[in-house]
């Protein structure tokens, strides 16, 4: 199986992290590739017991003969590379190598100035971003104002490039946000502060992954936010401004789409979303006290709480067909155990009719309430199961009925946040 793509089915933190170390560690994979959004990820691996988050370095990081690849659709904070970089260097953690293309769009610091002060100033309509400066970066690439990796190895050329970014955002920053303008020369110290380091890791990653794919090489695209965030097909204007789903891999890697062989769609067994915007499940009592309890849900990058809710099957549907997944890995099962009937959203109620598909618009959607099913819970741990068989008949029905309505075969199951703790269905 030369290409994989995982991505996230729902509004992030699904478990990427694990899915993907886990194909890492078990199908030697030789790449491991991220293709979109940039340190706004926070993807947990736990190996041995030991937790490890990565955010923008792909997971395969840890697997020491795997190469990384930070591909061109990712925009980079140098910043952000070295500090995690060095994070796990002090933790002795033995790394694969790590390229990054050199048509990669570069976050500077006003990115990050620019993404709070727009926030701060959105008031009670802000979109709850991370505030790592990932939305100004990829309008400063669409607007053609963007630096690109390759840029900061010529001085001459990074002046005006920054000269031409900076222009529009001082008489932003200085008359509508009152705010010291920001000068040319701290930006390219700053940025021109990595060049040699970043120098030897730098490479055209588009040749390189297809020259892996022509040898027969595997190469795993590891998502990061998800497909209820994507620009387009997601909950707009709550969303993260680059397309994680799978159409997204292809433009983010330079490869084709006719080159992949899977992709999984990773999914809660239940739903939690971080910052604002529109989600029909959402509990606010104490059921999603206690799936945020049970669940850990706690955001990896922000530290921020996630709503929480029940799983969602509209979405699940809907993830499967603009992705085209062939398959679903549904993670945290485990946390499940403690109920004894478990909701599940078969379809959303809108103005007093049925929608068992996504609703064409956005305003249709913020309307929609969850129309439940409840199947029956199984009341025991499942963390020790390591065969899907291994599982109580209820748990094993439950998994069977998600699938009946998701619109894709289940693949995988988790029960633990641990590498082992992953039940392959049959
Ligand atoms: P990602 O951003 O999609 O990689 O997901 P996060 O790492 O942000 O959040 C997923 C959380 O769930 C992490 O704390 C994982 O360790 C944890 N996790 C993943 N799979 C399972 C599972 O099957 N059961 C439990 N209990 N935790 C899991
Ligand atoms: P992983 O890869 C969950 C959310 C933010 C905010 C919106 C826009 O760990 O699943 P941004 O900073 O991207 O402009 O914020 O997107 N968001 C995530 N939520 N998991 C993530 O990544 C996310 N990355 C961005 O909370 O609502
Ligand atoms: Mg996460």
């Amino acid at each position: 199986m030369p290409a994989i793509v995982v991505l996230g089915a729902q509004w992030g933190d699904e478990g990427k992290g694990k899915a993907t170390d886990l194909l890492t560690t078990e199908d030697s994979i030789d790449f491991c590739v991220r293709t979109s959004g940039g340190h706004n990820a926070g993807h947990t691996i736990v190996v041995n017991g030991e937790k490890f988050a990565t955010h923008l370095l792909p997971s395969g990081i840890l697997t020491p003969d795997c190469t990384s690849v930070i591909a061109n659709g990712v925009v980079v904070s140098p910043e952000a590379l070295f500090r995690e970089l060095d994070a796990l260097v002090e933790r002795n953690v033995r790394m694969g190598p790590l390229v990054v293309s050199s048509n990669a769009h570069v976050i500077a610091s006003y990115h990050s100035t620019v993404d709070k002060v727009t926030e701060r100033f959105l008031g009670k309509n802000k979109i709850g971003t991370t505030g790592r400066g990932i939305g100004p970066a990829y309008s400063d690439k669409i607007n053609r104002v963007g630096i690109r990796v390759a840029d900061l190895f010529d001085e001459e050329l990074l002046r005006e490039k920054v000269e031409a970014a900076l222009e529009a955002k001082n008489h932003l920053l200085t008359k509508v946000y009152n705010r010291r303008a920001i000068t040319v020369d701290e930006v390219v110290d700053e940025l021109r502060g990595y060049a040699e380091r970043i120098q030897p890791m730098v490479a055209d990653s588009s040749l390189l992954l297809n020259r892996a794919l022509d040898d027969d090489k595997t190469v795993l695209f590891e998502g990061a936010q998800a497909t209820m965030l994507d620009v387009d097909h997601g909950t707009y204007p709550f969303v993260t401004s680059s397309n994680p789903v799978s159409g997204g891999v292809c433009v983010g890697a330079g490869v084709g789409p006719t080159r992949i062989d899977r992709i999984i769609g990773v999914i809660k067994a239940y739903t939690t979303r971080v910052g604002s915007g529109p989600f029909p499940t959402e509990l606010f009592d104490e059921d999603g006290e206690k799936l945020w309890d049970i669940g850990g849900e706690v955001g990896v990058s922000t530290g921020r709480d996630r709503r929480c809710g029940w799983y969602d099957a509209v979405i699940a549907r809907y993830s499967s067909r603009v992705n085209g997944l062939t398959e679903f890995f549904l993670t945290k099962l485990d946390v499940l155990s403690a109920w004894d009937r478990i909701p599940v959203c078969v379809a959303y109620d809108i103005d007093g009719e049925r929608h068992s598909e996504m609703p064409m618009t956005q305003s249709e959607f913020h309307k929609a309430t969850p129309v439940y099913e409840h199947l029956d819970g199984w009341g025991e741990d499942i963390s020790d199961c390591r065969t899907f068989e291994d599982l109580p008949k209820n748990a094993q029905r439950y998994v069977r009925a998600l699938e009946e309505m998701s619109g894709a075969r289940f693949w995988a199951v988790g029960v633990g946040p641990g590498r082992e703790q992953t039940l392959v269905v049959s």
